[in-house]
């Protein structure tokens, strides 16, 4: 299983992501929210960037945002594998063929109220189903139980029709409630790796 850090509940952003380069996350995961699609806001892209000159990690990039071209644009210049954008937001299909043409793998997040029925259509188009466990928005929310269901769902849609796609889940995944995951692909986990002292003892009891 791989595992993706989000540092969006980090207090000390360029600290924590030095640190994280001496361990063996898979992935960078970078929280966009732009005061819109959710209510809070993240840094502008001119101070991110910045930011991402701590790590030599590859960027799995999660966009919450209404109008995310303009974020693709920019995100798509940093040392980024994929870019996920939210079946919710605006324009679905045209940004997913934007996120492609910059040679970066598209992502579609669906949240805890969407059905994983909505994302057929967009399958030939993306590379990662990003299955939100929590309501977008914020970092140390609990894990919705449920998400263990659509997971099971997404993993026999994926194998069905042999799809080269990952199945990724984002939201209060700790050492426990990764029991619930063990069909992702991937795992996004925020605050209880980045809120302790040894990054790599809390991936190490992510990887089970
Ligand atoms: C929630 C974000 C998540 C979040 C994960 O809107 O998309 O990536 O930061 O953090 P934890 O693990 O704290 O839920
Ligand atoms: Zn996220």
């Amino acid at each position: 299983m791989l595992i993706s850090t989000s540092f969006l509940s980090s207090k000390n952003p360029p600290r924590d992501l030095k640190l994280l380069d001496e361990t063996d996350t898979d992935f960078i995961h970078l929280d966009v929210m732009d005061g819109k699609f959710v209510k809070n806001k993240t840094m502008p892209f001119s101070e991110m960037k910045n930011i991402y000159k701590y790590t030599t990690k590859r960027l799995d990039v999660h966009l919450m945002t209404e109008d995310s071209s303009n974020y693709i644009k920019d995100y798509a210049s940093l040392n980024t594998e994929y870019i996920t954008i939210h079946i919710e937001s605006n324009n679905v299909k045209e940004n997913l063929e934007l996120i492609k043409n910059y040679g970066i793998k598209p992502g579609l997040a669906i949240s805890p109220n969407t059905s994983l029925s909505e994302v057929v259509p967009y399958l030939p188009l993306i590379k990662q189903i990003l299955i939100m466990s929590v309501e977008p928005g914020e970092g140390g929310q609990a894990f919705i139980i449920e998400t263990e269901k659509k997971l099971e769902e997404a993993k026999i849609l994926v194998e069905e029709y042999d799809l080269d796609i990952i199945i990724n889940v984002d939201g209060g995944i700790n050492d426990k409630t990764i029991n619930y995951c063990k069909r992702a692909d991937m795992i996004v986990s925020g605050s209880y790796i980045i809120l302790e002292d040894n990054f790599q003892e809390k991936i190490d009891s992510l990887r089970i």
